[in-house]
């Protein structure tokens, strides 16, 4: 508007271009901060998705408001679709770090907590949960959580296998000593032993010899702590597990065995040494399930061995009907040392989850149908390596 009029259209005309002037600026401001805003929430959601750490925002009630896709992964359920939903409802797991943080907001509250996931495994996670605060009020909460089930496994796995190594360590120290100082008795002294020598041989021999057992079994007890390393070579599945069940048929008459192992070879790299160990435990596993059942008249006890063939893997089963897996820290008996029997060392499983692991395949722990216990291995196929120039270090399969 042209503002040279002196009169009070002139002056109107100023105040209107100053005016206009003024909210010009005013919504460039606006579109800046807006865009600003905007930039930032985009930054946001950007770094929300890409950490490995579950974010779940809060409103004040509690309600999810703004879940990550972490956080629906770690815990394996969709949680865009519970957004609006009481945290506490959808996850129970999560419901004593909320109720805490909603005491006592104005600390930050950590636990760890186990979580079963739809695909029956379980997580530990550790939750963090804080309060948002505005102007001294609280507009929100927010709960992230990391999974730690490899890294406590791996922590618990570690402290065990040092004790088990220096236990084995002091006891076979004075092991060798023992050792040497019976053989010498018998050898410097037997001729001077007047009455009885032939006693006097044996009781040396039973010292020795039970020394050695002593050795042995130490070894074996510190076995997983330094496992040998695997010597993979090809081999024959259906061999190993036919040995493996003949090694248990003949040591309990009173169990039925079934076998469903094919009459060809099943090649396999492996050591089948260990694949041998991993398979005695859990076969002698199911025989005392099956000693330890209640009701010891229920039937005659049956396990069967099963090797099936996959594309990309093969599947040994092994089910009994037996008592059944604890239902209790379930996931925990791969551990050393976690044992249910009154006589059991707990170190069965963890030797088979090490040599599974060894192989890269995998121990999975399951209910049969109708009670018993239900173990399977998984051997991945590995796919058959790039031609060798020489032919000593082929690996040949299907053989
Ligand atoms: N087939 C099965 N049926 C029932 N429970 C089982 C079976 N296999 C394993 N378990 C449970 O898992 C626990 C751990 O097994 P693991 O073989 O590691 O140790 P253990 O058998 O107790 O002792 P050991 O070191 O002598 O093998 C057992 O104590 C038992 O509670
Ligand atoms: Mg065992």
């Amino acid at each position: 508007v042209a503002e040279d009029a002196a009169d009070e259209v002139g002056v109107l005309s100023r105040a209107f271009n100053r005016m206009t002037h003024q909210l010009s600026t005013q919504r460039d401001d606006l579109m800046g901060a807006n865009r600003e805003l905007d930039e930032r929430r985009r930054f946001t959601e950007t770094v929300l998705a890409g950490v490995s750490a579950g974010v779940i925002g809060l409103d004040r009630r509690g309600r999810i408001h703004l879940p990550n896709r972490s956080a629906s992964e770690l815990v394996g359920r969709p949680l865009e679709e519970a957004v609006g939903r009481d945290l506490r409802e959808v996850l129970p797991e999560l419901a004593e770090s909320l109720d805490e943080v909603v005491r006592r907001p104005d600390r930050l509250v950590q636990h760890e907590i186990r979580l079963a996931t739809p695909n029956g495994r379980s997580r530990t996670l550790l939750v963090r949960a804080a309060a948002e605060h505005l102007d001294g009020e609280i507009i929100g909460f927010v709960v992230t959580f990391d999974d730690i089930t490899e890294l406590v496994s791996a922590q618990r796995k570690a402290a065990w296998a040092d004790v088990a190594r220096r236990i084995a360590h002091e006891i076979k120290n004075p092991l060798t000593p023992i050792q040497l100082s019976a053989e010498r008795l018998k050898r410097k002294y037997l001729k001077e032993i007047q009455s009885d020598p032939e006693t006097y041989v044996a009781l040396i021999e039973t010292i020795v010899r039970q020394v050695g057992d002593i050795g042995r079994m130490v070894d074996e007890f510190s076995s997983f702590a330094r496992m040998p390393a695997p010597q993979m070579k090809p081999d024959d599945l259906a061999d190993i597990c036919r040995q493996a069940l003949f090694l248990q048929r003949t040591g309990s008459p009173e169990v039925e065995f079934a076998s469903l192992i094919p009459d060809h070879k099943v090649p396999v790299v492996c050591d089948g040494r260990l694949v041998g160990q991993a398979l005695t435990n859990l076969l002698k596993n199911a025989i005392e399930g099956i000693q330890g059942r209640e009701n010891p008249d229920a039937g005659r006890g049956r396990i069967t061995l099963s090797l099936t063939e996959h594309s990309e893997r093969l599947v040994v089963e092994i089910i009994d009907n037996g008592r059944g897996l604890p239902q209790e820290n379930r996931e925990r008996l791969t551990e050393p040392y976690v044992t249910t029997r009154a006589k059991g060392t707990g170190l069965g499983l963890a030797i088979v989850k090490k040599i599974m692991e060894d192989h890269a395949g995998d121990l999975y722990l399951e209910d049969a149908p109708g009670g018993g216990a239900k173990v399977s291995l998984i051997f991945p196929i590995a796919e058959p390596p790039p031609l060798q120039p020489s032919a000593e270090t082929t690996v040949s399969h299907g053989v």
